[in-house]
């Protein structure tokens, strides 16, 4: 069995159709997931009570985009998260991650499939007592639990180092972290495991704009280098303009469009001509086109036109 190496997964090429029908043998430790779609679900229904969250909901995931996850407060972007990961029981349909059923799955394809994602929830959810360090062992103590103490140190101190943070937050309690300290430390936990999946909720909601356009950076040199399929929901215009390769709409109970940013600004549907071509929405479009433009300022006319926006927005170029 090959090694888990850094592998550029966009070049593999997918497994022909017959091999990807009907349940799919579980993936050694080692192996990667090759199928087009990491997460498939299909016809999801969810309701608390009376209360119907999801009716007929369709979604797939492409392998190794980064799929923005948007609509508004309370639609269940994260009730769907946690319906895809297992948490949350869907009164009908059907989901599939890395070709498993996740509602009707052996509980035994744990190692197969639970320990190829990893989740930053909305919150955080570290354990407060226990140290940033010890947080991310949890993970690697659960399902590696055959490593020694001090091979789980260090995976778990490159882990934090990966997330961006400083060497002494190994040691340091979330209570003693700032939120955006924390968020990083959330993500350490669930790079973990070394996930071909990752799931992200909020992820920069309350950071301050630096330090979520600083996030959205190490997501996406995170999907770059890891080669990682990333589920990310966001209220976050610039996250989406900035990284996402897709984005899903979540309304009326549904996924009612899957596109890229441009693409869904065009969808005549009034939440998403709001949500997109809003103010929020156009400013996060300007500032996109700033970025773009200040990677050409040696040519004049980008380079006036930067001037031209920056002294319109009162900023310094
Ligand atoms: N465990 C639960 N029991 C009852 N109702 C719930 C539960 N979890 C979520 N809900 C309800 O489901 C709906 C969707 O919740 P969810 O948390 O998925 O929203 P969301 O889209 O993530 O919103 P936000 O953008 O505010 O995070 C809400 O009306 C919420 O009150
Ligand atoms: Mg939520």
């Amino acid at each position: 069995m090959a090694e888990r190496e850094v592998d550029p997964l966009p070049e593999v090429e997918p497994l022909p159709d017959e091999d990807r029908e009907g349940d799919e043998p579980v993936l050694g430790r080692h192996e990667r997931y090759r199928g087009e779609f990491p997460i498939e679900v299909k016809g999801l229904k969810n309701s608390f009570g009376e209360q119907i969250i999801h009716g007929g909901l369709d979604l797939a995931v492409r392998r190794g985009e980064i799929l923005g996850v948007v609509g508004g407060s309370g639609t269940g972007k994260s009730v769907l998260m946690r319906s895809i990961i297992g948490l949350q029981l869907p009164d009908e349909g059907q989901i599939d991650v890395f070709g498993r059923s996740i509602t009707t799955g052996d509980p035994d394809d744990v190692v197969g499939v639970r320990n190829r994602w990893g989740v930053l929830f909305q919150g955080g959810a570290l354990f407060s007592t226990l140290t940033v360090g010890e947080n991310v062992e949890v993970p690697l103590k659960k399902f590696y639990p055959e490593l020694s103490d001090e091979l789980t140190h260090e995976i778990a101190r490159y882990k934090i180092k990966l997330s961006g943070l400083p060497e002494e937050a190994v040691s340091k309690y979330p209570s003693e972290l700032s939120g955006g300290m924390r968020k990083r430390a959330g993500l350490a936990r669930a790079l973990a495991l070394d996930p071909e999946l990752l799931f992200l909720d909020e992820p920069t909601a309350g950071l301050d704009p630096i330090g979520a356009a600083a996030f959205d950076v190490l997501t996406r040199e995170l999907k770059q280098t890891l080669g990682l399929t990333v589920f990310l929901i966001t209220h976050d215009l610039d996250t989406l303009h900035e990284i996402c390769d897709r984005v899903a709409v979540l309304a009326d109970r549904k996924v009612i469009a899957v596109d890229t940013v441009p693409n869904l600004m065009k969808i005549d549907h009034p939440w998403i001509q709001e949500y997109f071509n809003g103010p929020r929405g156009r400013a996060a479009l300007t500032a996109q086109a700033l970025d773009e433009l200040r990677k050409h300022m040696d040519m004049p006319i980008a380079a006036n036109a930067v001037k031209a926006l920056d002294k319109s927005s009162g900023k310094k170029a």
